[in-house]
């Protein structure tokens, strides 16, 4: 399937994942949400809440405390590591990332009807030059993309249940956000929200690891 490029390296694949694709990701989710529970990321400094819950798979996973935002191996309520990337995942970002790095964090983003998040940029990683690859599951998202300067001229379009897209290359480090969830617009999830998954390249890459 080509996709559609939204910005360039902004690549977009609407209803990559059919109907069963989603149900058997929405299953791994729960599996893995059981074991590293959602929980509320905090703005650095302020302590304010996010208005998304949180959570990670993978050998890496991504929190935002008043310390900071950060990778880190374990889940920071629980102190276990993060549950596994499902194959259903790691297959993804063989087929849609370009990338010849493996992805080691998934972040978790749980949208009740009502969150949203603010136009930012995904920099934690040292490693840019493997894409973020996003996932949405659930009500439909209006997602806003922007250029790599916070005043730059952006657009919007609508993430729904099954929706692959990818923040490559001059869009890699694009700001980016959620404006709004739109109410009612899928049936996968059993309560009203919406899930998104990023996978990330976290560290640079080792020496022999790079394989075409
Ligand atoms: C994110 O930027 O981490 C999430 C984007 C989305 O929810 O589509
Ligand atoms: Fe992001």
């Amino acid at each position: 399937m080509a996709p559609v490029e939204i910005v360039p390296g902004c690549l977009y694949w609407p209803g990559w994942l059919d109907r069963a694709g989603q149900e058997a990701l929405a299953a791994e989710l729960r599996t893995i949400l059981a074991k590293a529970p959602l929980f509320v990321p905090r703005m650095p400094r302020t302590g304010k809440p996010f208005s998304v819950r949180i959570s990670s798979c993978g050998p890496l996973g991504w929190v935002s405390d008043i310390a900071g935002y950060r990778y880190q191996a374990t889940h920071p309520e629980t102190g276990e590591a993060w549950p596994p990337l499902p194959p259903l995942l790691t297959r993804a970002w063989a087929e849609l990332a370009g990338s010849p790095l493996e992805p080691e964090a998934c972040l978790i983003n749980w949208y009740a009807p009502d969150a949203r998040m603010g136009l930012h940029q995904d920099r934690d990683e040292d490693e840019f030059s493997a894409p973020v690859l996003s996932l949405s599951l659930g009500d439909t998202a209006v997602f806003r993309i922007g250029g790599t300067a916070r005043k730059d001229p952006t657009r919007s379009i609508r993430l729904a249940s099954g929706d692959a897209l990818l923040l490559s290359g001059p869009a890699r480090l694009a700001f980016h956000g959620v404006d709004r969830i739109v109410p009612e617009t899928s049936t996968l999830l059993k309560q009203p929200g919406r899930i998104n998954l990023t996978l990330r390249r976290v560290r640079r890459a080792e020496l022999g690891e790079i394989r075409p």
